[in-house]
């Protein structure tokens, strides 16, 4: 599935650049990619950042695994090609998003380290786009905290393939911002990520701020 087989296509430009899409959110569209295990917290952090985000008159949206297997994703299912499948469906759709001067915050477990340097390399013409989040908590805590009760499936063996279990979890070498979530709170990671995205000028650093200092630096690029 990953090899492309249409043949005689053509892209199609369009005359409204991603520049213009972006002045028009008021910052970039750029890609959070949030990796761990199940129960590590990337739902959690995903739901609270995009609360954040939209506080701070950004457009974001979000990528969760579980909700996407429900409709896109919904013919996979946790084989390591059909894996490999689902993270590359969603680079590609995170892709859709930056073009489009959106922010997506991705929430897939997202194992294996060579499919997420894949999704990266998707992002590498535009400038640091893509931001890896390493949500990483101890297995056991993880265990612990089971909010959806598959630790205690994967163990009784009705869930085959289980990330931490039964099936390997390659943890980032070089993630843009590490967090461990079984020391940090909800709230300490959210301003964790949120200081980096002002930092980083990826988003300015109040609402009120956005026509004058991102908007201003967009005129050069288009
Ligand atoms: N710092 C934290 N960040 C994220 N989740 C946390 C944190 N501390 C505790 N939790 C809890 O851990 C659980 C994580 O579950 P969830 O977000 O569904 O994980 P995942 O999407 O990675 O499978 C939630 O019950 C959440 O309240
Ligand atoms: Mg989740």
């Amino acid at each position: 599935m990953t090899d492309g087989k249409a043949t005689n296509i053509v892209w199609h430009p369009g005359r409204v650049t991603r520049a213009k899409r972006e002045r028009l959110s008021g910052h970039r569209g750029f890609t959070i990619w949030f990796t761990g295990l199940s129960a590590s917290g990337k739902s959690t952090l995903a739901v609270a950042m995009e609360e954040a985000l939209y506080e701070h008159s950004c457009h974001a949206y979000i990528l969760d695994g579980d909700n996407i297997r429900h409709g896109l994703n919904n013919n996979l299912g946790f084989s390591p090609e059909d894996r490999t499948e689902n993270i590359r469906r969603i680079a590609e759709v995170a892709k859709l998003f930056r073009d489009a001067g959106v922010i997506s915050l991705t929430a897939f477990i997202s194992p294996y380290r060579s499919v997420r340097v894949s999704a990266r390399k998707l992002a590498e013409a535009e400038h640091d786009a893509f931001i890896e989040v390493f949500v990483d908590c101890p297995v056991g805590v993880c265990e612990k905290r089971d909010p959806k009760g598959m630790y205690q499936k994967a163990r009784a063996g009705i869930i085959k393939d289980f990330t931490g279990i039964s099936a390997p979890y390659e943890p980032p070498e070089n993630p843009e911002i590490h967090l461990r979530t079984d020391q940090l709170t909800v709230r300490e990671c959210t301003q964790a990520i949120m200081g980096y995205l002002i930092e980083g000028n990826y988003i300015p650093c109040s609402p009120n701020s956005m026509q004058t200092s991102f908007c201003a630096g967009l005129s050069s690029t288009e």
